[in-house]
């Protein structure tokens, strides 16, 4: 096995550059955006051009959810392009694909958590690009695994969790939306599913939804930070997305519901997935508050 990872700077990248060092060793390349832009067809297609690796894994993207409703271009450049020329490289050189999608490719209409066959409707430029990613993938590597996944966090980059805490430290008021509910991810658990996913005696493709078990709102994860970090006099008070919107009227449409039924990754790989109360404590104890 020999692994080219792409977008290994950022949160997912970065824990799974760990986790596959620790766990399997010198066979994984990493790259990110200043070794490998993965908009240049021509440098992707190089990059594997000797076809030495058995696996890609995509963890690059364009994430900035809000951002992507002005930089349209640039979205889709990124999140479904770049993923067709992902998928070009590994359809020359028969390498299997692992790339990542997201809650947002639903419309959040549902009161069931979501599974793979659900009917997509994304509602924002983020989730429209990440979706076209999943089809052009499918439709040159239908061999590919693709994890859908929600609300990531980590001790890296930018994250609803490394927000709340340099807010919080900084004795701001702070209002949060009660009524869009998902689960909380660790990114090192997401890491996990992969190594699990790498490990397992079969490659079974397909699309699969992963997150930590639970769910929560965006107010009830950033009480929980809170709570978990001792920070308990911060003052966080419960606001409605109408009037968050109202606020910032240029952010994109988000899924007011976006749990992810995990039944088939867990069934499919055997995965036990840990409730997402205990992964923030986990990951909260290894976020330096010098870093914030
Ligand atoms: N964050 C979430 O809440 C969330 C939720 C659901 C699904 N996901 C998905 O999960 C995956 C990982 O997300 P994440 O939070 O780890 O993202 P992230 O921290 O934003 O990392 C993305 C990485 O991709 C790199 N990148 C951007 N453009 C690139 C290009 N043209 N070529 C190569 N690399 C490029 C970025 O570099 P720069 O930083 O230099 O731009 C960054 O290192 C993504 O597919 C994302 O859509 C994320």
């Amino acid at each position: 096995m020999k692994i080219l990872l792409t977008g290994a700077g950022g949160q997912l990248g970065t824990e799974l550059h760990t986790l596959l060092e620790e766990t399997m060793p010198g066979i994984t390349t990493y790259t990110d955006i200043d070794t490998l832009d993965l908009t240049d067809a021509a440098a992707v297609a190089r990059a594997v051009a000797d076809g030495e690796y058995t696996h890609i894994i995509n963890c690059a993207a364009y994430t900035s959810v809000d951002r992507a409703e002005q930089e349209t271009a640039m979205c889709l450049r990124i999140n479904t392009d770049a993923v067709a020329n992902i998928a070009k490289a590994a359809y020359e050189t028969g390498a299997k694909v692992i790339h990542i999608s997201t809650d947002y490719v639903f419309d959040g209409s549902a009161h069931l958590p979501y599974r793979e066959t659900d009917k997509v409707n994304p509602t924002s430029v983020y989730g429209s690009s990440k979706r076209k990613g999943e089809v052009v993938l499918l439709s040159l590597c239908p061999n590919a695994i693709i994890l859908r996944t929600a609300w990531l966090y980590s001790p890296y980059n930018h994250n609803f969790v490394k927000t709340m805490l340099s807010l919080g430290a900084k004795g701001r008021k702070i209002r949060v939306v009660t009524d869009q509910i998902g689960t909380p991810t660790a990114a090192a658990d997401v890491a996990s599913a992969i190594i699990s996913i790498l490990k397992a005696p079969q490659w079974i493709p397909g699309i699969f939804h992963y997150t930590d078990e639970g769910v929560a709102s965006w107010y009830d994860f950033a009480k929980a930070i809170f709570r978990i970090a001792g920070m308990t006099d911060v003052d966080v008070k419960p606001i409605s997305t109408a009037d968050y919107c109202s606020e910032n009227p240029s952010g994109a449409a988000r899924p007011p519901y976006s749990v992810l039924n995990k039944q088939l990754i867990k069934k499919t790989f055997g995965l036990s997935i840990p409730h997402w109360e205990e992964s923030l404590a986990a990951t909260l104890a290894r976020i330096n508050p010098e870093t914030l």
